[in-house]
């Protein structure tokens, strides 16, 4: 299978302190890899790293993502190559609503489609044409996945973020991913502070979009959400690096024994 992302030693430091180290890992095309890790372990700063936060000073021998090198690309520039963050803690962004997001999102994955199969269309009334006809289809779309996921259509117009609630902001997080579907989506606890049946919800789309192509990084403290979908791979982080890695199995593991007696039974 061809891999997706290729990480190999990367370190990252922030302010000064080094907070991923040495870290290995690789996804194949539509793999669904599970991270998990104690707080404070390095899960978030990973994510951040991958998506190209500015501040992170990276270092990497790869860092690879659909071929091409990240080091040096932009946050934009990673996003319009199909890579995807979903936030532990999305921020409130004053003015913008879903309406106006989600729409700039489907264009950007199109223009990324396209360029894939170089179909370069140059009539400028093909091109209103086909931008008219995605149009459509994100707002059918995000109708449907507003009803499955029990969002009140009012939530596309308001500010994004702005007083959601905790669900609201995962939810929200979830509408986006669909709009933009990325070639890899690394989804920061898209299921924590969720009540049952949102949890059960958002599962469910997860898993309806790993099921449509995308590869999937889900960083998560509960096998919970693992009763909905089927991961290939689990990897447990500890101190900025990839302590152990194995199949749905050591999630399991991690919920019956919790990571310092597993941690610690490796050492032995
Ligand atoms: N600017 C910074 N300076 C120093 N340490 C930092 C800085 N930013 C983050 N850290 C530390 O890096 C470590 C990893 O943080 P990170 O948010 O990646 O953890 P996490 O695995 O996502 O934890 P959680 O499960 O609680 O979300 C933490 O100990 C955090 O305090
Ligand atoms: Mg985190």
């Amino acid at each position: 299978m061809k891999k997706l992302l290729v990480l190999e030693n990367l370190s990252v430091t922030v302010d000064g302190t080094k907070i991923i180290d040495r870290l290995t890992l690789s996804i194949g095309d539509g793999e669904l890899h599970v991270l998990m890790g104690p707080n404070g372990s390095g899960k978030s700063t990973l994510a951040y790293a991958l998506a190209g936060k500015p501040s992170y000073s990276v270092t990497a021998k790869k860092i690879r993502f659909d071929g091409k090198d990240l080091i040096r690309l932009s946050p934009e520039k990673r996003a319009r190559l199909g890579l995807f963050l979903a936030f532990q803690y999305p921020l409130a962004v004053p003015g913008i609503s879903l309406y106006i997001l989600l729409p700039e999102m489907a264009r950007a994955r199109h223009a990324r489609e396209r360029k894939k199969n170089e179909q370069h269309l140059t009539l400028a009334s093909a091109l209103a044409r086909e931008q008219q006809e995605q149009l459509k289809e994100v707002r059918t779309q995000t109708v449907g996945l507003l009803r499955k996921l029990a969002l009140p259509d009012e939530m596309l117009y308001r500010s994004l973020n702005d007083q959601f609630s905790g669900g609201e902001k995962k939810k929200a997080e979830i509408v986006q991913l669909f709009a933009a579907r990325p070639k890899l989506a690394i989804l920061d606890e898209p299921d924590s502070g969720l009540d049952v049946d949102a949890l059960k919800k958002i599962a469910g789309a997860i898993g309806e979009l790993h099921r449509s192509g995308t590869a999937v990084l889900l960083i998560t403290h509960y096998s919970r959400i693992l009763k909905y979908l089927k991961p290939d791979r689990v990897h447990i982080m500890h101190h900025g690096t990839l302590a152990r890695s194995g199949t749905a199995d050591l999630a399991k593991k991690i919920e019956r024994f919790g990571y310092e007696s597993l941690l610690a039974k490796q050492k032995k």
